[in-house]
């Protein structure tokens, strides 16, 4: 038997502001895309915006439904219209933001494990690892580096 251990590294910044100016620009459309989230059952809104290595940026926000499981989350609606829409094209960044009471401001957020998955599967489509951007309720920022890390023994390749 051997004892291991999974360790990563990522950054953790007081406010979204101390982010560098293109990331901040990608913080503003993931915003943006919150605002446009259908979410009147959890009334918990969250926005992703995804920067492509084009330049181009692709957004997402949860659709809720009735049926509650046919709703979908931020990350994998603007995932999967990159999926659709811009096949073979590298993900550089994924940035997600989020509002409501289902969460205290101070908690990190964290994109459940259905859009791990789901990114996790983006990231093994490339060669190269998607950036995540999560922003915080309360401003609090953290940077990792890599989806496999907010997966780890995911599923997959
Ligand atoms: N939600 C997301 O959009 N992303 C996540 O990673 C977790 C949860 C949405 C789903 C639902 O519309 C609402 O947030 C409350 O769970």
């Amino acid at each position: 038997m051997s004892k291991n251990q999974f360790q990563f590294s990522y950054e953790l910044l007081p406010h979204w502001n101390h982010l560098s100016e293109s990331d901040q620009t990608l913080v503003h459309q993931a915003l943006e895309a919150m605002e446009k989230a259908y979410a009147p059952y959890s009334k918990f809104k969250v926005g992703a915006s995804v920067l492509l290595a084009t330049g181009q940026v692709i957004c997402g926000s949860n659709q809720e439904n009735i049926a509650f499981p046919s709703g979908l989350c931020a990350e994998r609606v603007a995932l999967n219209y990159v999926g659709a829409n811009f096949p073979g094209l590298v993900i550089d960044t994924l940035c997600i933001v989020a509002k409501g009471e289902l969460m205290p401001n101070e908690q990190l957020l964290s994109p459940c494990g259905g859009c791990r998955q789901v990114m996790l599967e983006s990231e093994n489509r490339q060669d190269t690892p998607i950036r995540v951007i999560l922003v915080n309720q309360d401003q609090r920022t953290m940077i990792v580096h890599r989806v496999k890390d907010l997966l780890p023994f995911g599923f997959g390749k």
